[in-house]
């Protein structure tokens, strides 16, 4: 009887033992990632590249960006990094930059024929609160400070919209949330050329090439530049004063690579600091990898994120440890 007790009292501790680590490994556990892609140079001349239909391309960054789409972002001199200094620039017949970037990243300005149809949407869904001229003035200045959305740029403007943040549910929340969209990406895409027609600006909209990612170096760069807020799994968390990083398991990858050249709201911009090729790198790894975890065992507890699935381990592992511990101690 004795031996038999000592044999449960091991075996019940090995099986806590055990939930504990298995607890433990759930927290550690980093999505798998998948064979490495070679690194992958986007430069001059790239082939996979193409300009917009209609527009010439030119492969150097020597033939200069208009002054009036510099900006800001001239000061940015590092090449690539999502401002117009890019490898490939694509004009129309009338001599407009209409996109830039590299084999990495395209970034598109929205055509200005469909600024019209943008006016009329902007009036209808956006003006109430940014003003009838986007510059965040109304009527009566009520002191509320609704953002100027002037001189933001296409990549801003087509964010906003597409993530279901704007037009904003309630302007008083610390915080706009993403939502299912009201707009469609092609409204978006309006509302964005018309904003754009006030006060031409960069970036434009990313359309980012994740084939030809490093998946290793995207998770590298992520572990180091994102998972302070977003955690390492991708699975958001609360940040000071009532505001939080998102998840990162819906975002597609134009809007990864615009929240990081468009830093929204308290995140930072990326913007000199991550060329093209790492942004690509970062959007591959979050939304094939991160987005889509393959499946690597263990309980699935909703993606409640590691403190979270810690703790539930944590408390299921010593609480039944801790039961049969009494249990076998009221024998004796
Ligand atoms: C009900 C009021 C309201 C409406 C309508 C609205 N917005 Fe906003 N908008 C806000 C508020 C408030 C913020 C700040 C939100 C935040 O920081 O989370 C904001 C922020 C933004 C930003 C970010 C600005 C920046 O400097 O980063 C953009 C871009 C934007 N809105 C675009 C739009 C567009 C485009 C529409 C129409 C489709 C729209 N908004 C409709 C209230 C509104
Ligand atoms: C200092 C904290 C912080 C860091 C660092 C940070 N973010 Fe964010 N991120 C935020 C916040 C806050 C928001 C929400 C902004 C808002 O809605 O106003 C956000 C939003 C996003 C979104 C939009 C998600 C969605 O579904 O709408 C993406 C994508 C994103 N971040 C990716 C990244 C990536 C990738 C990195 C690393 C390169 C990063 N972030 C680094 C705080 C951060």
């Amino acid at each position: 009887m004795v031996t038999m007790l000592q044999t449960l009292k091991k075996c019940t501790t090995r099986i806590g033992l055990g939930l504990v680590g298995a607890a433990a490994l759930t927290t550690m556990a980093t999505p798998f990632i998948a064979d490495a892609s070679p690194v992958h140079a986007a430069e001059i001349g790239a082939k996979h590249v193409s300009c917009p239909p209609a527009t010439t391309a030119k492969y150097d960054p020597e033939y200069g960006v208009p002054a009036s789409l510099v900006g800001e972002d001239a000061t940015t001199t590092t090449k690539n990094a999502g401002t117009p200094y890019s490898s490939i620039q694509c004009y129309d017949a009338s001599g407009q930059l209409v996109a830039y970037g590299n084999d990495a990243i395209l970034y598109t300005f929205p055509a200005s024929a469909l600024a019209p149809l943008g006016e009329k949407l902007y009036q209808q869904n956006c003006a109430s609160c940014h003003g009838t001229k986007a510059d965040g003035v109304l009527p009566k200045a009520t002191g509320t400070g609704y953002p100027n959305l002037r001189g933001l740029g296409p990549a801003t403007i087509n964010f906003w919209i597409t993530t279901g943040r704007m037009p904003a549910a309630d302007p008083k929340e610390v915080q706009a949330a993403r939502k299912p969209p009201r707009l469609n990406p092609f409204q978006a895409n309006a509302i964005a050329a018309y904003v754009n027609s006030l006060e031409p600006a960069a970036p434009g909209i990313p359309s980012v090439n994740v084939a030809g990612a490093n998946q290793t170096t995207g998770q590298v760069l992520y572990a180091l530049n994102c998972a302070a807020c977003h955690t390492i799994t991708g699975g958001g968390d609360a940040l000071a004063n009532g505001t939080y990083a998102p998840s990162l398991h819906v975002a597609t990858a134009t809007q990864v690579a615009e929240a990081l050249r468009i830093g929204p709201g308290n995140m930072p911009v990326f913007s000199g600091n991550l060329t093209d090729d790492e942004v690509r790198d970062i959007t591959a790894y979050v939304t094939e990898s991160i987005a889509k975890p393959s499946d690597i065992g263990g309980v699935g507890m909703g993606g409640l994120g590691p403190v979270a699935e810690g703790f539930i381990g944590l408390a299921l592992g010593v609480g039944i440890l801790m039961l049969v511990s009494f249990w076998v101690g009221e024998r004796q």
